[in-house]
């Protein structure tokens, strides 16, 4: 069987984010000011809280102006709203990020859409969903970002691959469809309704795992020579009473099937973060033109 090679996310994602330093550092020594970015979390979900945490470091790490709201889980939607207001007439705020999920009392959607779409670095405000769907300048969601990444390294061109997108997420699954139509692939999206999805899987040049579900994608589901991107970070139970990271993947079934796979953790996670602070970098870029 032929070697599996394992996609290197964290080592891409260091170069990009040491370029991304490089830019920052020459922003400052030219206009004397740098890219800030504000990172908003409501309650103490933990797996929030380490994601959270990883985005303010580095951040920092790239020379960025980094801000950090904590709020507590009783926040009202009026005054995380309010919030946000300030943050968009902030001058030194060039990125906006709400971390997702919000508590109950709180509607997802018009806290996202309150963000001026200019400094939306998720890409998740519905201007630039529709800016992406309609091939017009958007910020776009950095996990898809990451992954279009990771896919050009390896392939060169995507143009008329077949690609199979699971799952039909706004954050992951939509925008990755569209960024992989973009490139000229034929695109699926595979959900929890689709039927007989190993054979869809089957079909697919590059496959990409968005569901959540640990190591639902068997290795007999993949076509001989495929790419496979694994965006799952799905925690379970270890031999040893402790708990592992896993994807959406059964890697160890995928290798010598898949001509290259993304490993979890260390494939797609790092690229997430480092497509954030590029964001955050071309949102700074536009306002300025914008004056
Ligand atoms: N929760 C899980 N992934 C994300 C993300 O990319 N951005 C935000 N804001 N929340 C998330």
């Amino acid at each position: 069987m032929a070697d599996t090679h394992l996609i290197d996310g964290k080592a891409f994602a260091e170069r990009l984010l040491a370029e991304i330093g490089r830019q920052v550092a020459d922003l400052k020594a030219q206009h004397g000011r740098v890219p800030g970015l504000a990172v908003v979390i409501v309650g103490e979900d933990p797996a929030s809280q380490v994601y959270v945490k990883n985005k303010v470091e580095k951040t920092k790490i790239a020379g960025m102006h980094s801000v950090h709201h904590v709020l507590p889980a009783d926040t009202s939607q009026a005054d995380l709203l309010a919030l946000v207001e300030k943050l968009n007439a902030d001058p030194q705020i060039n990125g906006i990020l709400v971390q997702l999920p919000l508590p109950d009392q709180i509607d997802e959607a018009a806290v996202i859409n309150a963000i001026d779409p200019d400094k939306d670095v998720d890409g998740f405000h519905v201007v630039n969903a529709g800016r992406l769907a309609t091939g017009q300048e958007a910020l776009v969601p950095c996990t898809p970002t990451g992954c279009l990444l990771l896919l050009k390294d390896r392939l060169g061109s995507l143009s008329g691959k077949s690609a199979v997108v699971v799952g039909r997420s706004n954050i992951v699954g939509k925008p990755m469809a569209q960024l992989l139509l973009r490139e000229s692939c034929t695109v699926t999206i595979a959900h929890s309704r689709t039927r007989d999805l190993p054979a869809v899987c089957r079909a697919a040049d590059i496959l990409v795992a968005a569901v959540g579900k640990a190591q639902m994608i068997k290795g007999d589901w993949i076509k001989p020579g495929a790419v496979v991107i694994d965006v799952g970070i799905n925690r379970i139970p270890a031999a040893n009473g402790k708990t592992k990271l896993v994807g959406d993947v059964a890697t160890q079934e995928a290798m010598g099937i898949a001509a290259a796979i993304t490993p979890v953790p260390g494939g797609v996670g790092p690229m997430t973060i480092a497509c954030l602070l590029d964001n955050t970098l071309t949102a700074f870029r536009r306002q300025m033109k914008k004056g």
